[in-house]
């Protein structure tokens, strides 16, 4: 058990200056968010969708890779159910996995039926392509490395077509709030939002509902370097540990192998370079070939540059360390101009836009971070642990992940949940709860601290993980929660967040001692099957006026015998 820094228990916010009220509010508006509102919509009176910048301003936008699901000739959801096992490390939920791969298939089919237009092969059938960890082509991919932006635009026309929707853009989720049922549980009774409107519904605000969906998408902003967007700061995550919720593996942050690398003080979001240019023939090299460059991968793993992203992301950072080099090298000059330009459009013109023509250079990459494996624990139709709280996507732990993501496995995530929770949620709704005068005692860090706890995130709690690093990094973040901010507003609310989600996020990774997917402790370079195959779980805890995690460590059905025995 370990409590470290201490944190707000709540936001710090004006009161609500505006009410409205809804059955359920989703908050979120990429493949999750929509989808969940979508399928609710026809059992759910009012739906009520909330976005923190414009509807496609979140990760699925960016998504490139694609989409997997057993769509091929001879495969089969067990082929990919094994795939995202291996992946995974032995962290998996096997009932999660299983639902994901059996009903993923029908659920791109219902995306394509939405409108969704992905690419064909020239004989009309579903282009399919490998990425990572995948022993079959199963990836469907849109407008060639633009598949997140075909999925969303497709989304969004259909909630546009859907008037009874609601959506309220730049709207930024700040607290939940809870009351007590007449069958005296404690759930949720509404939320509270910062929204930058105009009219009725300008600044802060409470929305009553019965239910609120978590669909708000990933933490990048943690680290100095993402893949993600500038609007994933673990809003979501933050609000729900606020009120109460069990937050699971968060120490599973994957760091995508191949971020174009735009020399080092370039921070914020970064340019990804799809695992598919590897899957179509793009290999690493450690160094240009005039200066004696070797294809390091092969011989480490027998997919070499395709194995799965936990191995290749610690192979190029483990080279990168005996090289003293900043970066390593994608060679992928052979698939020549046509190619190119017709499969990976995006990612030519952001090469291009950066001075590097992949046709005829070598793109220099590193790892960063990508995606959170962990996040809200869920049960398999979403619930998280306080009731009338539900998560989907990458801001959930549904247990399909484990300790590393299987590549494009996470739309498909936030597809199959989505439909899981419009199945239960209708009939899961109890009458509005009055919410209660909140006992939490609110509080903000400064904005400006920002900077210095990605610094220390992605120094210490990064990559590669030590017990003295991971300590440090906690003394950092616990001197940044005692700078006070002079007043609300984005910045701090969004800093407090990340603060939040850093706490939990280090004392996860301090709490497990082995090596397992992509959290790699150089103090514990094994993976433990004996003491650590299970989840981590952190609750926050309200103390004299602030908040700390306790964190604890629970055996969990994934180390069950059979997923030991697939990954075996
Ligand atoms: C990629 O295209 O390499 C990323 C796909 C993913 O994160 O699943």
């Amino acid at each position: 058990m370990t409590s470290r820094p201490r944190l707000p228990q709540r936001l710090t916010a004006p009161p609500p200056g505006w009410t409205t009220t809804a059955d359920v509010v989703v908050v979120g508006s990429g493949i999750a968010g929509l989808t969940a509102a979508l399928r609710l919509r026809p059992h759910v009176e009012r739906v009520l969708v909330v976005t923190k910048d414009v509807l496609d301003a979140g990760s699925t936008q960016w998504a490139q890779g694609g989409i997997a699901a057993a769509l091929g000739p001879g495969d089969t959801p067990g082929q990919h159910e094994r795939d995202t096992l291996v992946a995974g490390a032995g962290a998996c939920d096997r009932e999660a996995v299983r639902a994901l791969v059996t009903e993923g298939p029908e659920a791109v089919r219902e995306l394509i039926a939405l409108g969704t237009v992905f690419d064909h092969t020239p004989g009309g059938e579903l282009s399919l392509t490998r990425e990572g960890g995948h022993l079959r082509d199963r990836i469907a991919h849109a407008g060639g490395d633009a598949t997140g932006a075909e999925i969303q635009r497709a989304l969004i026309a259909a909630v546009a077509a859907a008037p009874d929707i609601e959506v309220v853009e730049h709207a930024l989720a700040v607290d939940l709030l809870l009351g007590t049922g007449g069958d005296g549980v404690r759930r949720v009774a509404g939320l509270t939002l910062h929204v930058i409107g105009e009219g009725q519904r300008d600044g802060v605000g409470a929305v009553h509902c019965r239910a609120v969906v978590l669909a708000s998408g990933g933490l990048g902003q943690v680290f100095s370097q993402s893949t993600n967007p500038a609007v994933s700061t673990g809003d979501g995550v933050a609000v729900a540990a606020r009120a109460g919720a069990v937050l699971r593996d968060l120490e599973f942050v994957q760091f995508h192998p191949t971020v174009m690398y735009l020399g080092p003080d370039s921070q914020g979001q970064q340019p990804l370079i799809s695992e598919a240019v590897r899957g179509e023939g793009g290999f690493l090299l450690d160094a240009p070939p005039e200066e004696g460059g070797r294809r390091f991968m092969q011989g480490r793993h027998e997919l070499a540059d395709l194995a799965p992203r936990d191995v290749v992301a610690k192979a190029i950072t483990g080279r990168m360390l005996e090289t003293g080099q900043p970066h390593l090298w994608l060679d992928a000059r052979h698939l020549g101009q046509a190619f190119w330009e017709r499969r990976f459009p995006t990612i030519l013109a952001v090469c291009r836009e950066h001075g590097v023509d992949p046709v005829t250079e070598l793109i220099p990459v590193a790892p960063a971070q990508h995606y959170a494996s962990g996040g809200v624990a869920t049960d398999l139709h979403g619930r998280s642990s306080v009731p009338g709280l539900y998560a989907t996507g990458e801001v959930a732990c549904s247990g399909v992940h484990g300790a590393n993501r299987l590549a494009s496995n996470s739309l498909l995530e936030g597809l199959v949940f989505s439909r899981r929770i419009a199945e239960v949620l209708p009939g899961e709704l109890v009458e509005a709860v009055e919410p209660e005068l909140d006992p939490r005692v609110p509080g903000l860090v400064a904005g400006d601290v920002r900077p210095s706890l990605q610094d220390t995130m992605t120094a210490r709690v990064g990559v590669l993980r030590h017990a003295d690093g991971i300590a440090q990094a906690l003394d950092d973040l616990a001197g940044l929660a005692a700078s006070e901010a002079a007043e609300a507003g984005t910045e701090a609310w969004e800093t407090t967040n990340l603060l939040t989600v850093s706490t939990a996020l280090a004392l996860a990774a301090g709490r497990r001692e082995e090596t397992r997917g992509s959290h790699w402790r150089e103090d514990f370079p094994d993976r433990d099957d004996a003491a650590m195959a299970g989840h981590v779980d952190a609750v926050l805890q309200h103390v004299d006026g602030r908040a700390g995690f306790l964190v604890s460590f629970t055996p969990a059905p994934s180390t069950d015998p059979s997923v030991q025995e697939v990954i075996a």
